[in-house]
């Protein structure tokens, strides 16, 4: 049987963590669906069209340390505004969404456009001062060189482009629980995403 929850909300906000634990927690496949739109980034980056690198990606495209650094994080979401690209990666996540033994999918639009009837919506947000702090962290970690205010500027820019476009802007369901976690501990986030799930189950 197919369970889906779908994790949506902006850069650095705690998605990928919750998801791994949710995911990890219940025994269900993970998909996070940013690393879809980075692989078609870093295939434009490298020359492409976006439309014919989104139609054509492949399990290969998904591998490499530079897929989640901050250029290939502002590419992505350039080439995420065009509505063929994201037509291209849609049946990719339904088909993964409607897996048996249950799906977790964290992204900006799944709870809205890619999974409307998941069982379980959350959307994962916090101020955009502590989501620069944590992504500055976590940038540093991986050895990129870089600082507070550029990687603010980086994800304010992104929530822009991301909120604003036309076609599937990030925003929460109508149906999501909202998580805010900006005064709240992974484990705290992650206890309150479980308890949504369970609820459901
Ligand atoms: O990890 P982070 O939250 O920084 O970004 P990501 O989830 O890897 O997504 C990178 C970019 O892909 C986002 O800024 C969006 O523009 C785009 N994206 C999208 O449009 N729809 C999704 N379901 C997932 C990502």
């Amino acid at each position: 049987m197919s369970f889906t929850i779908a994790i949506d909300g902006p850069a650095a906000a705690g998605k990928g963590t919750i998801s791994r634990a949710v995911a990890e927690r219940f025994g269900f496949a993970h998909l996070d669906t940013g690393l879809l739109y980075r692989a078609v980034g870093r295939r434009m980056l490298l020359g492409e069209e976006p439309v014919a690198a989104a139609r054509t990606l492949i399990a290969a495209d998904l591998a490499g340390d530079d897929l989640r650094g901050p250029a290939v994080a502002q590419a992505a979401s350039k080439v995420a505004v065009i509505p063929e690209v994201r037509a291209a990666l849609v049946d990719f996540q339904r088909a993964f969404a409607a897996r048996a033994g249950g799906a977790v999918l964290d992204g900006r639009d799944i709870g809205t456009v890619i999974c409307p009837d998941a069982e379980v919506k959350l959307f994962v947000t916090a101020s955009a001062e502590v989501r620069a702090a944590r992504r500055l962290a976590e940038l540093l970690a991986s050895g990129n060189d870089t600082d507070l205010a550029t990687v603010l500027a980086d994800v304010k820019a992104r929530d822009a482009r991301d909120a604003e476009r036309a076609t599937a802007p990030m925003k929460a369901a109508g149906d999501a629980l909202i998580i805010d976690t900006s005064e709240m501990s992974i484990a705290q986030a992650v206890a309150r995403a479980v308890a949504a799930v369970e609820a459901r189950l």
